[in-house]
Order: C-alpha cells, then structure tokens, then sequence
C-alpha cells in the first residue's frame, strides 16, 4: 500500500506530467495540429468507454475463422501482446497484433533488424509502425491502422492472424484501410502491402508514412551500450530517376557484406533515416504525435550516427471509391546492388500478389498432409490449422525468439532437446527439412556421446547452456542426446530412408576445426549416445541427472540419478531395437534389449514409492518426488514415462496415473508437480525461485500434459486422454476462459499457473514450447492413433467412448490414406476389423502401398 506521502508526490507528477502535455501540445507547430489533438482527445474518451463496455461479449476478443484459416481479432486490446510468425529464421520474425514488428536474418541474437522492446506497454511504438495522414481544409488526423501508436480507434477494426500472415482491415474516417504483412517464400524481405480506400462521398488527400526502426544486428548490445551502437548506425538515402527512394541501412562494421534496405512500390514524396528528425522538438511528442507528421514533407533526413529508422511518405488523392495501394519491403542483402532484382520484382504489384498466393498454396500443401473430421470443432481447428502451424514454428524458432525469450546474446540458440521433439511434431509433414535440422543437432552431440546443450545456427558454435553458471554442478544435461534417437527414428520410419544411418556427420569438439574433429556414420552417433547413458548410472543404476533432466530447473548435486532419465533412456532403446530389427542387426538388437530389460528391473526394484514412481534420487540417494518429501512429493514426467517407455507393469502403470488424476489434475491442465516449494532451496536449486504452483514450481506445465495423455491411451483410457486434451486445447479458452488465460487463444503457451497459486488459469510464454509438438502427436498418433513404422502406418485410436466416428486423411511415403473410423459399440480402443479399397487384412497396420489414394475402413469394437 502507498503511504498518504507517496500519494502526495504521486498527485504532484501527475499534474506535472499534465501541464508539460500541455506546453508540448501547444508546440505544435499548426493550429490545425491542435485542433486535431482536442478532437482526438474527445474522441478517444467517447470511444474508451465504448470498449469498456464492449467487455460484456463475454471476455472474446474474437473468433476461429477455419475457411480462412485464420483467427480473427476484432478487439485490439488485449490482455496481453498477442501475435503471430512471419517468414521463417532465415529471414523473418514477430508481428503483433498492434503492427509491432521483431526481423532478423538468420539469427535474432547475431543478426537483428528490428528494435522491439517487449517489455514496454502494448501502446508503444515497437519497431513499426504506419502512419495515415488526413489532410482537410484546416485540420490533420494522424491514424494508424494498427490503433499504436497514435491510440486511433476505428469505428470497424479487425486483424486476422493468418499462416504465416497478419491482415488487418481498419474503417472509419472515410477510410477503408487493409494492410497485409509476410515475407515470400524463400525470400529475404519483409512485405507490407498497404490498400486505401476512399469510402467518404468526397476526394480526399491522404499520405501513408510506414516506418521502421532499426536494431545494431548484435541485439543485445542494442541495449547494453549506448555509445559505440549508435557511432556506428548509418542511413543512406538512394534516390532513383524513376523518384522512388531505397534507404540503404548498415552498422559500420558490415558496411561491405550486410546491408538493411527499406524501399516500396511508390516513389517516395519524402523520407527519413533519422529518428531525432522524424520525431521533432528533440523527440518529446513521440511516437504518437511525430512532429514531421503536423509540417508538410518528412525531412529527408539521413543518419550518420544515432538512432536508424525507415520512413518514407506516399501521397494519393482518392476520389470516392478509389483505393490507393503501395507495398513496402524491408531487407537485408550483401549490397543494394545485390538487393536490385528482389526490389525491382516486389515493386510490381503484381510479383506481390503471386507472392502471398505463393504463401497460400505452401500452407495448403503442408497442411493436406494430415487432416481430421471429429465430433469435437475445436479438436478439429486445432489440429486440422493451429497446432501443425505451431509445430512448424517451433521447428523454425526453438526457443530462440518469441514475445518471452528474446533472443538476445548468449541465453539461448537451438535448444538440443527442444529442437529434437520439436521436429517429432512435423516429420509428417516436412520429413526431409526436419532431417537438416536433426544433421545440425547430431554435429553439436560430443565424441563422447552426450550434447551440447544448444547452438547459434548463423556460427554453428555450441555451449552448455544454463550449466556454465554453477561451478559445483555437472556440465552436461542427461537427456539431450536421448532425444536425439527418437528423432531419428521417427523420421526413417516416416520416410524409410534407411541409407540415412549410413551419412557421416563430424562430432562436436569445441578445440577442433570443422575438418579436423571426429566423424561418426548416424548409425554410430546414435549408439554413443545410449552407450553415455548407459555408462553414466549411479548407485541405483539409474541414469545420473546431469546438470539438468528435462525439468531444467531441478539441479541436484553430482551424483543425483534421474527416473525420468531412465525412462527416456528405455524409451530411447525400443526406439533402436526397432532400427536394428528394421536393418537386420540381431546382434545389437539383442544388446539393446538386454540394456532395456536391466533398466526396466532397476526402475521397477527402486523407485515405487507405493502409489507412484519417484522422480529423482539426490546425489546421497534419498528420493525425491516421493510420498516422504515435504515438497515436491509427486511429479508427473515419474508417471507418464514408465508408461510412455513401457518399463511399468500393468498394475503401477494404472495406480500411478490415478494418483497424478487425483493429486495433479486440474480444470486447467495437469501440473508438473505438487506441493510447490515455498522458498529458496540451494540444493534443489531453480524450481525453488518461483512461488508455488508458478512454471516448474508446481505450475501447469503444459508440454507434461500430453505425455500424461498418450500414457492414458496407453492404458485404454480414452475418455481421460480426451478430458486431459480438453483441458488445455487453447481454442477452447477463446470463450469465456479468455480473460483469465490472457495467451493467445490460437497457439499453446508453455504454462499456466497452477491452483497453489491465486491467480489460477494464468497463462504466459505463447508459442514456443514443446507442448506444441507433443499435443500433435499425442491428439493424432495416439488419440486418433495414426502413426508411421516400418511396416506401415498403424491405426490404433484410443477415443473417447461417446465418439461414433471420425476420419483422418494422412499422406505417408507416396501415398494418401483416406481412413474413416467407425466405433458402432462405444469402446475407447481396440480394432475389430480394417479394409483398405474394399479389401480386409489382418491385424491393424496399412501396408505401404504405391499409388495415389486409398480407401481405409475401420471398425473398432
Ligand atoms: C523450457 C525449456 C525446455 C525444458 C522445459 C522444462 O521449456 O525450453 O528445454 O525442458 O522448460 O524445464
């Protein structure tokens, strides 16, 4: 609580900060410009009370629209900065949903082109913005079409956030305003396609202002060094004949190789490059009142120094129905002259429409690979739309940019484990980009079997991730390189190329050149990573943890042995039994399981704590996760993973995931762990910084809830499974739920506060999280069932009893399998009978077959 002395102080600022608005508003250098602030002002009022009461459509901001493909946005305040992915991490980055815009090329931490400062209000300016200048007799009105930063409300305003596009549409004002965002395929520039058009009975002058601002490419020392940044940043200005204007933008020390343009489609009226000149009176109005916006022309400003940014103004003079169209670009290429024929081609409005259909068709194409029909929509939305698309952007991104892991310095990269399940939820449907990334993870994994914890994809330079920090913990995580296994996997039986265990990749060794460190065949880089788990047991013959398992928060002394760990490890093995039975290798497949069976012994002869697995044992053996601790008594990854790798009997697999029923689930998804520590404990180290049921402490940690589900249709629960999927199905949030979930209703975050904490159903860190690939899997692999071996693609649903039917179209090798799945006697699992074209085989696995279409009849019972 503030005291009465605060609250004086507090008053004072704030008629201090009303008077100097004052002094500044009265600056301007127009009375027009005043007029115009006064109107804006009465107006936003009118207009604010408005969307307060519109509050009462039930807490939605908007809808699913599946023809489009699109979630559709009609409420640009959100409760928190919603947003969306455009182009790919070759080139591309965030967009909001209020027009801010976050671009790198390659690398957001090494090779940034936007300034975006997340943790600002959403009001700010972030990066980007557009400006719509109305000129009338004797007043201006400065719009934007994303409401940032000017605070414009629109009488009509909706932003669709599309695959891999953001639309938005704004009315008012005489104005018809459409603006669409994306970066072309395979491209190294970021469209903004910009429409116009007059809706008023009478001519109208408008002038559109888009403008960026740029990062120096080192997006950390952006913000961590205030001199040499901006001593460097230069603005040229190329004006061509022809009167378009291409800003040509660089840090010094790339002046020869890596060049930021900014041109469009329009000549330029007018431009700027430097922000202290487009803002005016030394930048004190601000983004929301640019100074040059109330004078006629920008200030063709360029930059020597300082603080970059991109604008240039397009005039049109619309009559009554007329639109006005320009389309900008913002790229990077080695020069100007190298940038030309991509200029030259996306100044024709034309190559800009081929462009986003292009886009459309990819998506349409990717897509097609798996499609479902079930009784539930929002099931249907996300898995036929949303969550695909969030696979491919966690494939894209890792957990290297979003709205909550910035990308700035040496924090992150390509996370080893992450990356290795991200690509599980897109090998079916891009196989073979899915590979390159997995050859990328395989030449970070070290001689000696384990991985670096992650990697910077623009130097290819790996680190240990989080265990650099602490000096008297293992340097290395347990779980990295297992991953990596299931990936390969996963990825010949989806494909059946075999001969890709025969590639040769090198292994990491930091001392070594590329061409001089070791090499090893797929095949060997996956058999040391199972020989390192192997190796490194410890008195109970579990795997040790390592710095980390996956719960990277948990970080016991060395010496600590990870039960989850082992049961990745046993997962990991059936993974290569199946390789090795699949290339004919007894030998080594009899080893592995030899390995499986002991691991499977250990688990079982140690770590049941009677109604559930314990979760770790710390470096003096006591076990943690157990019915003896005072925190963190049980933990979910303990349960679901004895199931997921078949080490439980029957008899623990089902007592173990009653107690996470009973003692972890919530309406709101299951959570990681309870009871949530309540303070700082060393020796536990992470988990203990957050308050109980916040992240690993107890929260809902969603990417553990789909490995609760699959381990359910394991066991024949379908209606549990489905229950569970429910839970956290985003789109299902988008009613009702909404405002206290605050995420984006269209993609998974990766956790929600869990019921120890009071505020309960809180979700944060949308978009990046392995929940993403995980809910794909466990929803079509193992709730539909549909899933890709080496013999075929096997059909074995696990539903909910009250599903009579469903259907799945699924391209697998050079096939489409239409299968419709019939359940007449309400059961959860089981086949009964299948026929592919008309004809019955035997047991439930559809043969590779050549040929285009085929026709999949299935009976459960
Ligand atoms: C974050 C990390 C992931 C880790 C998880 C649990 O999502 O990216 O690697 O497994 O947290 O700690």
């Amino acid at each position: 609580m503030a005291t009465k002395k605060q609250s004086k102080v507090a008053k004072k600022q704030l008629k201090s900060a009303k008077k100097q608005t004052k002094a500044v508003t009265k600056k301007q250098p127009k009375a027009a410009a005043k007029k115009q602030t006064k109107a804006a002002a009465k107006k936003k009022q009118v207009k604010v009370a408005k969307t307060e009461t519109s509050q009462t459509f039930g807490g939605q901001y908007g809808y699913f629209d599946d023809v489009n493909k699109e979630y559709v946005l009609r409420n640009p305040a959100t409760p928190i900065k919603w947003c969306n992915y455009v182009g790919t991490l070759a080139y591309g980055g965030i967009v909001d949903t209020t027009g801010g815009t976050v671009l790198c090329k390659g690398d957001p931490a090494l090779n940034r082109i936007t300034k975006y400062i997340s943790q600002m209000p959403c009001s700010d300016f972030k990066g980007s913005t557009t400006y719509i200048r109305i000129k009338e007799k004797d007043s201006i009105k400065i719009l934007s079409p994303f409401v940032v930063p000017t605070c414009t409300m629109w009488d009509k305003w909706e932003c669709r956030i599309g695959l891999s596009y953001t639309k938005w549409v704004a009315e008012g004002f005489g104005l018809k305003v459409t603006v669409v965002v994306f970066v072309p395929s395979k491209s190294s520039t970021l469209i903004q396609d910009i429409s116009i058009e007059n809706v008023s009975r009478k001519n109208m002058e408008i002038d559109v202002v888009p403008v960026y601002e740029f990062s120096h490419f080192d997006a950390l020392k952006q913000l961590t060094n205030a001199d040499w940044v901006p001593q460097t940043m230069t603005v040229e200005a190329h004006k061509e004949k022809s009167g378009h204007v291409i800003l040509e933008q660089y840090a010094f020390m790339k002046k020869q190789y890596a060049v930021n343009y900014f041109t469009a489609s329009l000549p330029a009226d007018s431009f700027d490059g430097d922000r202290r000149e487009f803002l005016g009176f030394n930048e004190i109005t601000g983004w929301a009142a640019p100074a040059t916006l109330y004078r006629g022309k920008l200030s063709n400003s360029t930059a020597l120094r300082g603080d970059n940014i991109a604008a240039q103004m397009f005039k049109f003079k619309l009559a009554p129905k007329k639109v006005g169209r320009v389309a900008t670009q913002l790229g990077q290429e080695k020069s100007i002259e190298e940038a030309m024929p991509a200029i030259k081609k996306y100044r024709d409005l034309k190559n800009v429409d081929k462009a986003f259909a292009d886009l459309a068709d990819f998506w349409k194409n990717y897509l097609t690979a798996l499609q479902v029909k079930t009784p539930d929509s929002s099931f249907n939305s996300m898995i036929n739309v949303h969550n695909p698309r969030q696979c491919h952007t966690t494939k894209n991104w890792s957990r290297y940019l979003s709205l909550y892991q910035l990308g700035f310095g040496s924090d992150r990269g390509i996370g080893y484990r992450d990356s290795s399940q991200d690509l599980l939820g897109v090998m079916s449907h891009m196989p073979e980009e899915a590979r390159v990334l997995a050859e990328n993870l395989l030449s970070v994994q070290l001689e000696g079997g384990n991985a670096m914890h992650q990697y910077f994809p623009s130097t290819m330079e790996a680190n240990e991730g989080d265990s650099r920090e602490k000096e008297d913990r293992p340097k290395y995580y347990g779980d990295d390189h297992l991953w990596i296994v299931l990936t390969v996997a996963s990825y010949l039986k989806e494909t059946g190329n075999m001969e890709f265990l025969k590639k040769e990749i090198p292994f990491y060794n930091k001392k070594k050149e590329l061409e001089a460190r070791e090499k090893g065949t797929v095949l060997e880089h996956l058999k040391r990573s199972l020989a390192f788990s192997w190796n490194d047991r410890g008195t109970h013959g579990i795997p040790h943890l390592g710095f980390a398992d996956w719960n990277d928060t948990v970080n016991l002394p060395t010496g600590a042995e990870s039960l989850f760990n082992a049961s990745l490890f046993a997962k990991a093995l059936l993974e290569m039994i199946d390789i090795c039975e699949a290339i004919e290798d007894r030998e080594l497949a009899e080893q592995y399981k030899n390995w499986y069976e002991e691991i499977k012994a250990q688990v079982n002869k140690t770590a049941w704590d009677g109604e559930w697995y314990v979760r770790w044992f710390d470096e003096k053996g006591e076990p943690l996760g157990s019915s003896k601790n005072k925190y963190n008594k049980i933990d979910s990854l303990g349960q679901s993973w004895p199931v997921i790798s078949g080490i439980a009997p029957a008899e623990y697999a089902k007592t173990a995931l009653d107690s996470v029923n009973k003692l972890l689930n919530t309406e709101n998804g299951i959570k990681l762990s309870w009871p949530g520590y309540n303070g700082f404990d060393p020796h536990v180290g992470g988990v203990s910084t957050y308050p109980p049921g916040a992240k690993e402490n107890g929260g809902i940690f969603l990417h553990a809830n789909p490995w609760v589900m699959i381990a359910e249709t394991i066991i024949g629960n379908g209606d549990r499974a489905f229950q569970y999927y429910n839970q956290i199905n985003p789109a299902a949030k988008n009613n009702g739920k909404i405002n206290e979930f605050e995420s984006e209703p269209y993609c998974y975050p990766q956790n929600i506060l869990g019921s120890e904490h009071k505020q309960f159903g809180l979700a944060r860190n949308a978009w990046l999280s392995g929940t993403s690939s995980w809910t794909y899997q466990a929803a079509t692999q193992y709730i539909l069932g549909i899933k890709a071996t080496f013999k075929g693609l096997s059909v074995n649903p696990c539903i909910p009893k009250v599903w009579k039917e469903f259907s799945v179209s699924r391209k697998f090798r050079d096939a489409v399998y239409e299968i419709s799945v019939k359940n007449p006697n309400g059961v959860s699992k089981g086949v009964k009978s299948v026929t592919i074209n008309g004809q019955a085989i035997e047991g439930n696995v559809l043969p590779i077959l050549p040929g285009k279409k085929h026709i999949v009849e299935v009976v459960m019972g």
